[in-house]
């Protein structure tokens, strides 16, 4: 398909990560389901020949934004990018990738974490099977409670002056951990952190509390991740109904995400009735549009003011058309946008339920943590 049935106005904008002066697509292509994946085991994953024709469609709508991940096959997502990769022009594209999760021999105790040695490892194995000089933001998979946060922050900024990695980012990581990556860097005057890569969606909101207000104080980019809550939010999956095909027929049975933080990732035996009225309300602004769900899910994200860019996740051209359909050319009016904050707000629970009323005489503007007092 050409180019040329893409109209103008409905392609990507671009947005700065963060503070940073890095300029990224509104929506970022994820690369999870490129290639084999021996972790989640599911049937949708991608072929190598039509990831590459996935990567080009998304260049023909603007977007110059892809994230990967070492721990993605292991190794075939990036293995695949850089194939793609090695063929175009380098530079017209920022490229994401991570490190942490154990990957290989289970007895090299070191190839995990957030060690310099293992980040050092990783990042080089990275960029041979990314076929690059540089990965344009280097991010941390998760927290690594084995490491010192002074170690993993240096390492980075060493990477960063070796030119290995051109930006810090982050991912999974909770309020207090954030604010304390962010203390330790600026204490230390390191290069700062300009991503943050979170579950978030309108079933997941729960970083809105903590994390995000950290981000909206300190310049730091929101990068949603399952933004679709593996598919819920196409309105493929019915309420009490096991779904038939796709992602999430197959993901629950993994192995592999059980004690590894994997009772977040997306799966249909976890998602409530909550879920589902979410899902309703979020149809019905659809039909009323003339929009699909997804784009109605994915333009609720994007008209967030902390989201930079919405990593996507497709496993055809047709879902990658639908998804970016979401990027320009119109937008949820402000009822429409409350009407869907309403339906899935999070419940608030103490102390957040009397922190904003504690404050509410008290916003000043001038001061140093007003956007994070104001707006929990
Ligand atoms: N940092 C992290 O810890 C982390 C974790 C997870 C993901 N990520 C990143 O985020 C990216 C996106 O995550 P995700 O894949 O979970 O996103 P998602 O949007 O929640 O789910 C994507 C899946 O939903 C289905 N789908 C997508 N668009 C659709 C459409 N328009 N209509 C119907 N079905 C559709 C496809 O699965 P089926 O066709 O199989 O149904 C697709 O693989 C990943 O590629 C990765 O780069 C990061």
């Amino acid at each position: 398909m050409a180019a040329a049935d893409i109209p103008k106005e409905k392609k990507v904008i671009y947005n700065f990560v963060g503070s940073s002066g890095l300029r990224v697509s509104n929506i970022c292509l994820g690369c999870m389901t490129f290639g084999r994946s021996v972790h989640l085991g599911t049937p949708t994953q991608q072929n190598e020949d039509s990831s590459h024709q996935i990567m080009d469609r998304f260049v023909q709508w603007g977007g110059n934004f892809f994230d990967t991940a070492d721990i993605y096959g292991p190794h075939y997502s990036e293995q695949i990018v850089g194939r793609w990769l090695e063929r175009r022009e380098r530079d017209n594209f920022v490229v994401a990738t991570k490190c942490n999760f154990p990957i290989g021999v289970a007895q090299n105790r070191n190839s995990v974490g957030l060690s310099r040695r293992h980040m050092t490892a990783s990042i080089t194995g990275s960029l041979q099977r990314l076929h690059t000089n540089y990965v344009d933001i280097y991010q941390t998979h998760s927290w690594d409670a084995g490491t010192n946060i002074e170690e993993t922050l240096r390492t980075f900024d060493d990477l960063v002056r070796a030119e290995k990695v051109r930006y810090v980012g982050l991912c999974n990581v909770n309020g207090w951990q954030l604010q304390k990556i962010v203390d330790t860097s600026q204490r230390l005057g390191l290069n700062p952190v300009v991503s943050l890569q979170q579950q978030y969606s309108l079933v997941c909101r729960e970083s809105e509390l903590e994390p995000f207000q950290v981000c909206k104080a300190n310049g730091i980019g929101v990068l949603p991740w399952s933004p679709l809550k593996g598919g819920l939010l196409t309105g493929k999956v019915k309420r009490g109904l096991k779904p038939k095909e796709g992602r999430l027929a197959h993901v629950a049975e993994s192995k592999w995400l059980k004690g590894r933080g994997g009772e977040a990732f997306p799966q249909w035996t976890r998602f409530s009735d909550k879920d589902f009225d979410v899902l309703e309300t979020t149809e019905e602004i659809a039909k009323e549009k003339g929009r699909s769900v997804a784009q109605v899910a994915i333009r609720w994200l994007l008209q967030k003011d902390v989201t930079t860019s919405v990593i996507i996740g497709a496993t055809s051209f047709a879902q990658l058309n639908d998804n970016m359909g979401a990027a320009n050319g119109w937008s949820l009016s402000q009822a429409e946008m409350d009407r869907l904050d309403k339906v899935s707000a999070v419940a608030k629970f103490y102390p957040y339920s009397s922190i904003n009323e504690g404050n509410a005489q008290r916003s000043n503007p001038m001061a140093r943590d007003y956007v994070v007092r104001s707006k929990i």
